[in-house]
């Protein structure tokens, strides 16, 4: 059994995870925003799971999270399922995983959530600023958070890095009209953070409902991923 960490698990694909790797007899971490939004995990925390909190936009609450969960023990496997449609989308979806993942060195597995629409993300890292979370698209986070995932496999042998494309799936971001399987949308992270056969995936894959896919070409390049990680450590102060 795996103990896992899942931010973003008060609702969506992040809390469905959490429910069906918690049935599974593993040791979960929810986590949420804030204390409010934990109790959106009650049923889980009554479940067994334990619960950490803070807000994702924000870096000192990042590193506030993983202080939380190092007094728990490391997990062995991260799901960086927190992900928002607009508004901050740098911050959540591309500084908090990369901080997480440098502050949470003993974590064998690290499962990023990606989407099919990082293909109409932007390469061009001297683009973006970290200073200004808003000023990017989803698209564009989706694409960095894969080339940071494809960096992490390349780098850090040691780590299993991998990223899920969920489908379009009905959860708050995807709307009630999304055409996809909800169960489909959660079952290829919960299986590559906890799956008894790591070696059967193994690292750098863009997955989508457990089969790999190619991403977009230039998130493979690593020119583009060093200069996303050299911008990342200096705008966090932490290199992996
Ligand atoms: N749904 C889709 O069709 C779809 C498609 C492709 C990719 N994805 C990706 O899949 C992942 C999960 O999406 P979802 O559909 O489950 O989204 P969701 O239903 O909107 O849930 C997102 C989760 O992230 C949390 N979160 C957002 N901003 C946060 C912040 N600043 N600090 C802490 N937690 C924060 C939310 O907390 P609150 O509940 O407090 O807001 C919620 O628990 C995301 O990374 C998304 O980009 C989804």
């Amino acid at each position: 059994m795996a103990s896992i960490l899942i931010t973003g698990s008060s609702d969506g694909l992040g809390r469905l995870a959490a429910q069906a790797l918690l049935a599974g007899g593993h040791d979960v971490i929810v986590h949420a925003r804030n204390l409010a939004r934990l109790s959106a995990c009650q049923d889980l925390l009554d479940a067994g799971a334990r619960g950490v909190h803070g807000d994702l936009s924000d870096q000192d609450e990042v590193r506030g999270i993983a202080e939380q969960v190092n007094r728990l023990g490391q997990p062995d496997s991260v799901i960086h399922n927190a992900g928002v449609l607009d508004g901050p989308v740098l911050s959540v979806n591309v500084v908090a995983p990369y901080l997480l993942t440098a502050l949470l060195p003993d974590a064998g597995r690290h499962v990023y959530l990606s989407s099919s629409m990082h293909r109409g993300g932007s390469p061009k890292i001297d683009r973006y600023d970290f200073a200004h979370p808003d000023a990017a698209s989803y698209s564009d986070s989706k694409f960095l958070v894969t080339a940071l995932m494809l960096a992490l496999a390349r780098l850090r042998l040691d780590i299993l890095a991998n990223a899920v494309d969920p489908g379009w799936v009905p959860t708050k971001m995807g709307g009630t009209g999304a055409p996809d399987d909800l169960d489909d949308g959660w079952r290829t992270q919960a299986w590559l953070a906890a799956g008894p056969d790591a070696a059967a995936h193994g690292s750098g894959g863009y997955w989508h409902h457990r089969r790999r896919q190619d991403p977009h070409p230039q998130t493979a390049d690593a020119g583009v991923q060093d200069e996303l990680l050299v911008k990342l450590a200096e705008h966090t102060g932490v290199g992996w």
